[in-house]
């Protein structure tokens, strides 16, 4: 099976409506691939897929640009967060079919800032991924051990055990839609990241632990991300790295020309 690379940018609390144009404005002026295709109608498929997960404020104004081919249209979209729950007296609470009318291809979950912040648990993670598939969308769940797990040489055991908790509601072919973001909480918007050689058997543990759960045919199809203080100057090396399917960016994404250069070089 051939996975189709893929580069989320993750905007986090950045970017308001007005600022969230500005930045798809300068992301196509910015995407040499997008405009070669503009000039070669036959070039139309973007080797990697590309999205963004602004603030729920901004999602109304992406959809409305990416509609507009004279922009980018292969800029998918999705949203940080979602409940669980389906609708009602839940106030301040987004549901998974607001996002799905919005046309969110994406929703991440279980990010390590709303784990910390929030009382987001694994729980509701699991409950979080079956209302996001059940909405026809994509669920992106970040799993990653604190520096503590990784002196304690626990490190992937623990982001393990966050996957098999997120995971356990679903079948073999709810798996193979979901994708998986490793993110080593240590590396999150520090400008450290994990040597190539540990992001590589990171994610190579995390497949087998598809594959033991969910079988080979499903193993083969989620891709795996790697999250972290990716940047422009250390993408090309890790996704070189087998395994690596591609990345979640938080920090670079904010910026339109580098994003878009971590997209190229995914
Ligand atoms: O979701 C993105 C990650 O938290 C990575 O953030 O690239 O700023 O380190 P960062």
């Amino acid at each position: 099976v051939k996975r189709r690379p893929m580069v989320i940018g993750n905007w986090k609390m950045n970017l308001d409506h007005v600022q969230a144009r500005q930045w798809l404005l300068e992301y196509a002026s910015s995407n040499t691939a997008w405009q070669h295709r503009m000039e070669d109608a036959d070039v139309v498929v973007n080797h990697v897929e590309i999205g963004v997960l602004p603030s729920f404020t901004s999602l109304l104004a992406i959809r409305d640009m990416a509609r507009d081919t004279t922009l980018d249209p292969e800029l998918f979209f999705g949203a940080q967060n979602v409940s669980e729950l389906d609708a009602g007296a839940y106030t301040g609470d987004i549901s998974a079919q607001m996002l799905a009318a919005l046309g969110c291809r994406y929703v991440l979950l279980g990010h390590s800032e709303q784990r910390r912040y929030h009382p987001e648990d694994d729980d509701k993670i699991d409950r979080k991924m079956r209302v996001v598939l059940d909405r026809g969308m994509t669920p992106i769940v970040c799993i990653g051990e604190t520096k503590l797990g990784r002196e304690d040489g626990i490190g992937i055991d623990y982001a393990l055990n966050q996957l098999v908790s997120a995971v356990r509601l679903l079948s073999g072919e709810d798996m193979s839609r979901v994708i998986v973001a490793y993110e080593p909480v240590w590396s999150i918007g520090t400008g450290k990241t994990p040597d190539p050689s540990v992001i590589e058997s990171a994610l190579a543990d995390i497949r087998d632990f598809i594959n033991a759960t969910f079988g080979a045919d499903v193993a083969a199809k989620v891709r795996i991300l790697y999250g972290g203080s990716v940047n422009p100057g250390n993408a090309a090396e890790i996704i070189r790295r087998y395994g690596v399917d591609g990345f979640l960016v938080g920090g670079a994404s904010l910026d339109p020309a580098k994003f878009a250069e971590i997209c190229q070089l995914a």
